[in-house]
């Protein structure tokens, strides 16, 4: 996995307030922004972001939102569903996979809108979602932890992807009580 982790900043001494951004499905339209801003926040090259991302906005069973501000693209993420892996057995479900946030418009609640869409999107067809995280990600396993996601286990890889730190979390959010479908 080719990831720049923001800076773990746990209580920052400054915060922006919340912004009021616009999340909505990609539509193709929206690549070479998106691959743009992939290429920027993570490193490589934006023709490849673009090929990737478009072969997400194309996929069944998957969603690419994005989220901008004043139309302004400033975050993306995917959701997916992935069978059980053969080699590393990572289970079959829905899959949170590949939020970025532009980094000037970071820890201003963007990251959360992202993922609380695809949560959302997820549950109308199944109850568990599923994302991996790198091991030394501490902010995205923070914000993934405040909603509701919990360690289930510890590996080297999680569906193929491995993780530069040479290890990663997968991790499962059940239903609120009460909310099982
Ligand atoms: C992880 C990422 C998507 C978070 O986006 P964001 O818009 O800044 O997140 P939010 O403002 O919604 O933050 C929600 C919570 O996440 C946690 N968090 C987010 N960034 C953090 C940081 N730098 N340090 C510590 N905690 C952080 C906090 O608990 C935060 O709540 P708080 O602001 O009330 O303390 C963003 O940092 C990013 O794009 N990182 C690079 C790509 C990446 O690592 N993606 C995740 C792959 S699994």
């Amino acid at each position: 996995m080719d990831l720049r982790n923001a800076a773990y900043i746990p209580q920052p001494a400054e915060r922006h307030a919340p912004v009021s951004a616009v999340v909505a499905e990609a539509t193709l339209a929206d690549v070479p922004v998106l691959a743009a801003l992939q290429a920027r926040a993570r490193g490589g090259a934006a023709a490849e972001w673009a090929d990737r991302i478009h072969r997400a906005c194309s996929r069944e069973h998957s969603l690419v939102v994005t989220a901008k501000v004043d139309g302004e693209t400033v975050g993306y993420a995917n959701t997916e569903f992935l069978p059980e892996h053969p080699v590393d057995h990572a289970p079959a479900g829905y899959y949170l996979t590949g939020v970025t946030v532009d980094p000037a418009w970071r820890r201003r609640g963007i990251g959360g809108l992202l993922t609380r869409r695809r949560m959302d999107w997820v549950r109308e067809r199944d109850s568990a979602v599923w994302c991996f995280i790198a091991a030394d990600n501490r902010p995205s396993l923070d914000l993934h932890r405040e909603f509701g996601f919990r360690h289930v286990r510890t590996g080297a890889s999680f569906h193929g992807a491995e993780f530069a730190c040479g290890e990663g979390r997968l991790l499962r959010a059940d239903p609120p009580r009460g909310r099982e479908t």
